[in-house]
């Protein structure tokens, strides 16, 4: 199978990556950059490990977080599905098997909260992995007016820290937020829709989906 190293250099990942981080920060979009791939790569495969899954899945589900943003090169609009198809192309190139390639596809093709769902595993793990990646240094922009700032900014400025815990049935998001940003109950309304999605992935993957932030258990 695949090295995450040897896709992480191919040089046409590479020049697609380095074109949909120019595309992000054009249009002042919270940080799309291979920091955020590689954390959605890592945490999709931990996922998918702590729930038993063989190596050859969680290298797969590592692969499809690594390229899940890339069709932001294109347009920011519909990135999943224009990413999904870029990304199969490559896959095979690279020598997944078709099989391989059209499984990261669809989990790729799915990540997005507006048009997506949880259809596979790799699927569910690749929307949880991309919705708890949540960061203060995610914001790109001078933010000079929090009250009238881009929500997804608020969000992200207001945390400290997010990390994942898989433990006994349950999926946890563990959020510390600065609540002179952004309240905790601010940060669960404005969470709300990719929270849903989330609850329907644990589901799909047999688990209980949890929100705590700062030590609360809002879910
Ligand atoms: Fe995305
Ligand atoms: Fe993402």
């Amino acid at each position: 199978m695949l090295s995450l190293s040897v896709l992480r250099a191919d040089p046409e990942v590479e020049a697609i990556m380095k074109m949909s981080e120019k595309q992000i920060e054009a249009i002042g979009y919270t940080e799309h950059s291979r920091r955020h791939a590689g954390i959605v790569s890592k945490w999709s495969g931990d996922i998918l490990r702590a729930l038993g899954a063989s190596e050859e899945r969680v290298r797969l589900a590592e692969i499809a977080g690594y390229l899940h943003d890339i069709g932001n090169c294109v347009n920011r609009k519909d990135h999943a599905q224009s990413g999904a198809i870029l990304a199969y192309r490559i896959l095979t190139r690279l020598g997944l098997t078709n099989i391989e390639a059209a499984e990261a596809m669809m989990a790729i093709g799915n990540h997005d909260e507006q048009y997506g769902s949880p259809v596979s595993d790799l699927s569910s793990a690749l929307i949880i992995a991309d919705k708890a990646d949540v960061h203060k240094s995610r914001v790109k922009k001078p933010i000079d007016d929090l009250v009238t700032a881009d929500i997804h900014d608020r969000v992200n400025l207001a945390a400290e820290r997010s990390y994942l815990s898989v433990e006994d049935g349950v999926i946890t998001l563990h959020i510390e937020i600065d609540t002179e940003i952004c309240s905790v109950m601010d940060y669960f309304e404005i969470y709300f829709g990719r929270m849903k999605l989330c609850r329907r992935a644990a589901e799909f993957l047999g688990c209980r989906f949890s929100l705590v932030i700062n030590g609360t258990v809002l879910v």
